[in-house]
């Protein structure tokens, strides 16, 4: 079975791309994983260049998502991750929203970014009935502010990674060289961990909602 996995925020900077390209990479790993561009800049490409690991396919038409999740080719895969561009239309971002088995709505631990991102979760993901989970990201490691942060969503129901991204230059030093934290060595371990703490805490939450889903008599992709 396929799980798509989308990353999403109309909120522009809050690591999207960087979520997907090196959760991407960890998944690779074990599992075969494609990652669908829908943002018109292209960012995945310019950051993995022509040489890239990873197979990407760039989603210019709407439809061809809509058709993903019965497309037998696109579901030879283990993994889609679909990475999405700032400040897209509502109507795009719940028909991808609604093909995903998790949504993951990246948002820098500042409330700046906070009060969008609610936004996006109160108009589109709630009302949908969409599973998702906000991931803090750039957080400066030694920020009380991390936690007050995490409190406030948490006070508020809101689904959380555990993991917080932590603000590295590893991230600066992998796009200037095309590549994922993942293929940087040692130099990048803090970033490594951060990125393979999230990808585990996905597949804990694939696990236990496909338990949930086979108790209750079916999966959403069937
Ligand atoms: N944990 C981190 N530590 C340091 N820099 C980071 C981290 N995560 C992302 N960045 C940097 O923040 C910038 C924005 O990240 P990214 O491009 O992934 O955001 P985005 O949400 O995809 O942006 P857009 O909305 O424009 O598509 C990039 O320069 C990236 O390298
Ligand atoms: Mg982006």
């Amino acid at each position: 079975m396929t799980t798509i996995l989308s990353i999403m925020n109309p909120k522009g900077g809050v690591a999207k791309t960087t979520t997907t390209i090196n959760l991407a990479s960890y998944l690779s790993r074990t599992y075969s994983v494609a990652i669908i561009d829908t943002d018109p800049q292209a960012s995945i490409k310019t950051w993995l260049g022509e040489q890239s690991p990873l197979k990407i396919y760039h989603a210019a038409h709407l439809s061809q998502l809509k058709a993903l999740p019965s497309n037998p080719r696109a579901l030879a895969f283990d993994f889609i991750l679909i990475d999405t561009p700032a400040n897209m239309k509502p109507r795009h971002a719940e028909i991808i929203a609604e093909i995903s088995q998790l949504v993951l709505v990246p948002c820098k631990a500042s409330k700046l970014d906070l009060e969008p991102t609610l936004g996006f979760i109160d108009t589109c993901l709630i009302p949908n009935q969409i599973p998702f989970k906000v991931l803090l990201t750039q957080a400066i490691p030694t920020s009380s502010y991390n936690e007050e942060i995490k409190n406030l969503l948490l006070e508020q129901r809101i689904p959380l990674f555990s993991t917080i991204a932590r603000h590295y230059q590893a991230y600066i030093h992998a796009v200037a060289n095309h590549m994922s934290i993942f293929d940087m060595g040692y130099t990048a371990g803090s970033a490594q961990n951060d990125y393979q703490r999230i990808a585990q805490e996905v597949l804990e939450h694939l696990k236990q909602t496909s338990l949930t889903s086979t108790l209750s008599g079916h999966t959403k992709l069937n």
